[in-house]
Parts: structure tokens; C-alpha cells; sequence
């Protein structure tokens, strides 16, 4: 059994290899490097370079690794740059799995699991979101991810392929620093480049209907994450024709403030935010009901928040040394 995984060197992909790879399991990893980094790939592990929007690369990969398994972690995240560019996020997202799809679908590989995203919900008016929960995406890139889900369980439901779609929340921290996320575009690493630069991080909007005023999110240790696609990944596995549709988060809220006191404490800096006007289409409160993977699958997430914060800390100073209290 060989597991191709897609975005295999991007900051979770590079996580899912070495969850699998530790689990005993076969991998090879399908990655442009757009944003990814050979680097995070272990030497053990096979990297085929290539795009999944390119049939016949995807094609070689699944035949010449014997490939029966496919995590699709490949793809474009940034909500913002989704608005500005829709049809570059539909053709990476959408036309890329399509074509993927049908390439496993040609290869008769059995099982197939895709990363899917909190982002399909948008701005759920519920205190804990179930799989449930109507999906009203609010950018165009959580309609990516949710035509995404409805190819892989169209495509499913036609030739019996078993499918996974993973709706991840708020991921962060890392299993080991030089694994860490290296983008700036959420909360945890936007504070530390704030804070790193000597100015106070910021809080968009502090004028929301939740306790403190700041919007509250279900945050996820990568690590937590990775063993999730294993357990998921085995489930595929033994239960040709499944389907499954699965939240991955904690069912913890943590407001900004609170995260920003959390990361100042961590880090030895004390200094206050300033809070600025709301982000547009920002959701005051996203929390996953966590109960359906617990129930059908026994998994749990193990790590809490300090332990996200404290290994994104950790990776953050291997790039930015300078960053660090004396
Ligand atoms: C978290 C909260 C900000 C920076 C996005 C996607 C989601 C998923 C994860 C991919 C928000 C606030 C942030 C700052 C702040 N991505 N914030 N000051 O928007 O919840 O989720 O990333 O799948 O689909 O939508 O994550 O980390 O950007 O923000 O106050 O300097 O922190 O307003 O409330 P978000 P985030």
C-alpha cells in the first residue's frame, strides 16, 4: 500500500508525510514546490515534482510508485488573494482535482482523501458546528473546497471509490520547528512578526457578540492533524465504498485576545494590542463540534493550545533568531 501525497511539502502536507511514514506507512510525495519545500520531505521518502492540473505526471506518479491510496493536500489557502483571483483558485482547486480524480479514477486506485476546510461553513450561526451545518461558503475559496467535496463524493458515489473529505479549523503549531508554517497569514505567525518588529500585534475588530468582543476559532496542533489522516487514511482502507465527511478541530473556543495574551506570555514579550476596525467577512465565532470523528473513528485531538504556541515559537525563531528575549 503506497499513499501518494499531494502538497507532501507544503507546512501540513510535510506533517501528513512523517505522520504516515512514523505510522509504518508507504509514501511518495506529488508536489509543484510552488510554496512547498523539498527540505521538509525525509530523504527516505520519494518527491515526484509536478502539478496535479498536469494529467500525465499524475498519471506516471500513480503507476510508476503502485499507487492505492491518495491524500490531496495540493492547493491554493489564502482567503484573500481567492477574491482577487477566483478563476486562478477554481482552476488550482477545482480543474487540478478534477483532473487528479480522474487519474486515480483511470488507475483504479481504491481510496482517495481530500483536504477540505472550515471555510466551507462561513458565517455558521450555531455554538458548535457539526458536519451538519449548512455549508455557505463567504470567499471563493471555501467554494473551492466545498465543489471539491461534491467532486470527490460524486465521483465516489459513480465508481466506488472510498472518500474522505476533512474539514480542518484553525491549524498551528508544529511537530518540529524546521516543519513549521512559514507563511505569515494567520493569527499565530502575524503575531509574532508583530511582535518581532517591536510593534503591538493587532486585533481585527473587538466589537463582536462574544465574551470578550474578539472573535473566537478552534485552533488545531498540525501534529494532531497528521494523525488524524492516518487514522482516516486506515479507515479508507478497510471500508471500500465509504464515505466520509469529517470536521477536524477541538471544540474549544479561544478568543483573539486571549491568544495574543497566551503568545505574549510564551514569548516573553508584554505588549498589549491595539485593535483595529474588523476584517471584512470575518465570522465573530467558528468552533467544530468534534464528536463525529471521536464517535466513528475514536480519534482525539491530544495537544491544547499552549502547545500549538509554543512550537510555532520554537519554529519561528529557527528563521528569526533576532525575534528572541534576551
Ligand atoms: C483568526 C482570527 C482574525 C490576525 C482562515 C481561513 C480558514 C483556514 C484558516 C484554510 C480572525 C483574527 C488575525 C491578526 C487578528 N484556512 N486576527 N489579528 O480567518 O479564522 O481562518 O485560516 O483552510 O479557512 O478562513 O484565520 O488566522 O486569519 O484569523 O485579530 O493579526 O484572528 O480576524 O478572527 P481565519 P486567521
Amino acid at each position: 500500500m503506497t499513499w501518494l501525497i499531494t502538497g507532501g511539502a507544503g507546512y501540513i502536507g510535510a506533517h501528513v508525510v512523517r505522520a504516515m511514514t512514523e505510522a509504518g506507512e508507504r509514501t511518495v510525495v506529488y508536489d509543484d514546490l510552488s510554496t512547498g519545500v523539498a527540505e521538509r520531505v525525509p530523504a527516505e521518502v520519494p518527491l515526484v515534482r509536478g502539478s496535479v492540473l498536469d494529467a500525465d505526471g499524475v498519471a506516471r506518479a500513480l503507476a510508476g510508485h503502485e499507487v492505492t491510496g491518495v491524500v490531496h493536500l495540493a492547493a491554493k489557502k489564502q482567503v484573500g488573494e481567492s477574491v482577487d483571483r477566483p478563476l486562478h483558485y477554481y482552476r488550482e482547486n477545482v480543474e487540478g482535482l478534477r483532473v487528479l480524480l480522474e487519474a486515480v479514477t483511470r488507475a483504479a486506485v481504491p481510496s482517495f482523501l481530500f483536504s477540505s476546510s472550515a471555510a466551507v461553513y462561513g458565517m455558521p450561526d450555531v455554538d458548535l458546528v457539526t458536519e451538519e451545518t449548512p455549508c455557505h461558503p463567504l470567499s471563493p475559496y471555501g467554494e473551492t473546497k466545498l465543489a471539491g467535496e461534491w467532486l470527490v463524493r460524486a465521483t465516489g458515489r459513480a465508481t466506488g471509490l472510498a472518500t474522505a473529505s476533512l474539514r480542518y479549523f484553525n491549524v498551528a503549531g508544529a511537530a518540529a520547528p524546521d516543519l513549521a508554517d512559514n507563511g505569515v497569514s494567520n493569527l499565530i505567525p502575524m503575531i509574532f512578526e508583530r511582535l518581532g518588529e517591536g510593534t503591538a500585534p493587532r486585533v481585527f475588530g473587538d466589537d463582536y457578540p462574544t465574551p470578550d468582543g474578539t472573535c473566537v476559532r478552534d485552533y488545531i496542533h498540525v501534529a494532531d492533524l497528521a494523525e488524524a489522516h492516518v487514522t482516516v487514511a486506515r479507515a479508507l482502507r478497510s471500508s471500500p465504498g465509504t464515505a466520509l465527511t469529517l470536521n477536524i478541530g477541538r471544540g474549544e473556543g479561544v478568543s483573539v485576545r486571549e491568544m495574543i495574551d497566551r503568545v505574549n506570555a510564551v514569548t516573553g514579550y508584554d505588549r498589549p494590542p491595539t485593535v483595529t476596525p474588523r476584517r471584512p467577512g470575518d465570522p465573530a465565532r467558528v468552533v467544530a463540534s468534534a464528536a463525529r470523528i471521536a464517535a466513528e473513528l475514536g480519534w482525539h485531538a491530544k495537544y491544547d493550545v499552549q502547545d500549538m504556541v509554543v512550537s510555532a515559537w520554537e519554529g519561528w525563531l529557527r528563521d528569526h533568531p533576532e525575534a528572541a528575549r534576551s
